[in-house]
């Protein structure tokens, strides 16, 4: 990788992914791009552009005009999001991508692509879930990210495109907010347990979904970017957790660094729906064995890092 263009770079992944791919490739190597500006300002120095996925030309010409090597497709819709907006997320998400590869394929450039927890659904075997087994999504944000797996992969044995992904469990971060996903709950949480001391909960006692601290995502990203690429058996779609736990888990975890701190529950039917249909941990020994995923945050640790930061961001204003 020499020069990176990572498309949706304002999001959750891409204000933390740009500024980690910065330090190590080069401020000026880096080319941030998404459809809107608000946030530009968290990229710090490094190119900039406007870049709505959807017009193949302008990926086109953002690759010619940088000379990039590597594109980072991040820019896409959340699962909720895309159940009130099937039509926009399959546009988005789905049309995006393939305008991306084609690019790729035209230009020869290495592609990283973010699938999900989501690719999985009903018939899904749920606990320890295996890298390789039934996909059968339920939402439009889930079908699309199992047509970018398999796109990617056709895009690498029909074309010998050096196309990689992995499929992402929920994220927690504290430094910019996801924007109509399942697991934002996870995240939402901390926020309102400084602010308010109180968090009510939209999904429901009980449910498990996997879950990662975003510097292990991040580096999960850039490790399987660098990997040999000889020794990737499935190059996408790899499974990656750091952790698994339910609401009264991570409220447990909180209050160990905030005794104070209460939940309750306002269970929106649809986030919990689509939690129900996602698996409950998945199995990660592909990621681990092929490429040396090693996530270093468990519940506690992420918490009082989570707690730490957002108390300097939220208190200080
Ligand atoms: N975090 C995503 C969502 O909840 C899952 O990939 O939509």
């Amino acid at each position: 990788m020499k020069n990176i263009l990572v498309t949706g770079c304002l999001g959750q992944i891409g204000t933390e992914l740009v500024k980690k791919l910065r330090k190590g490739y080069g401020a000026d190597h880096v080319v941030g791009s998404d459809v809107k500006t608000t946030g530009v300002e968290k990229l710090g120095d490094g190119p900039f552009e406007i870049l709505d996925v959807r017009e193949s030309q302008t990926i086109a010409g953002l690759v010619e005009k940088y000379n990039i090597d590597t594109i980072m497709h991040l820019a896409g819709l959340l699962s909720a999001v895309g159940e009130m907006k099937p039509q926009l997320a399959w546009q988005i998400n789905a049309g995006g991508l393939f305008n991306v590869l084609e690019v790729a394929r035209e230009k020869r450039t290495a592609i990283f692509f973010p699938s999900s927890i989501a690719a999985f659904g009903p018939g899904t075997p749920l606990d320890h879930t295996p890298q390789d087994t039934i996909q059968r999504p339920a939402t439009m944000y889930g079908i699309t990210k199992v047509t970018g797996e398999l796109l990617c992969d056709y895009y690498h044995l029909k074309y010998g495109l050096d196309t990689r992904g992995v499929r992402f469990p929920g994220l927690i971060s504290y430094e910019t907010e996801p924007g109509g996903g399942t697991t934002d709950y996870a995240v939402d949480i901390y926020y309102k347990a400084i602010t308010d001391g109180h968090y009510d909960s939209f999904i429901a006692a009980g449910t498990y979904m996997d879950m990662m601290y975003m510097p292990d995502a991040i580096n999960a990203v850039v490790q399987l970017m660098e990997a040999d690429g000889a020794k990737l058996k499935h190059r996408n779609a790899f499974n990656i957790s750091a952790m698994s736990f339910e609401p009264e888990e991570i409220a447990a975890s909180i209050r160990k660094f905030m005794p104070n701190f209460t939940m309750g529950y306002k269970v929106d039917p649809v986030r919990q729906a689509i939690a129900e249909s996602w698996p409950n941990s998945l199995d990660v020994h592909a990621a681990k064995e092929e490429w040396g995923f090693n996530p270093q945050y468990d519940l506690d640790k992420m918490t009082e890092d989570m707690l730490k930061h957002l108390k300097e961001k939220l208190l200080k204003k």
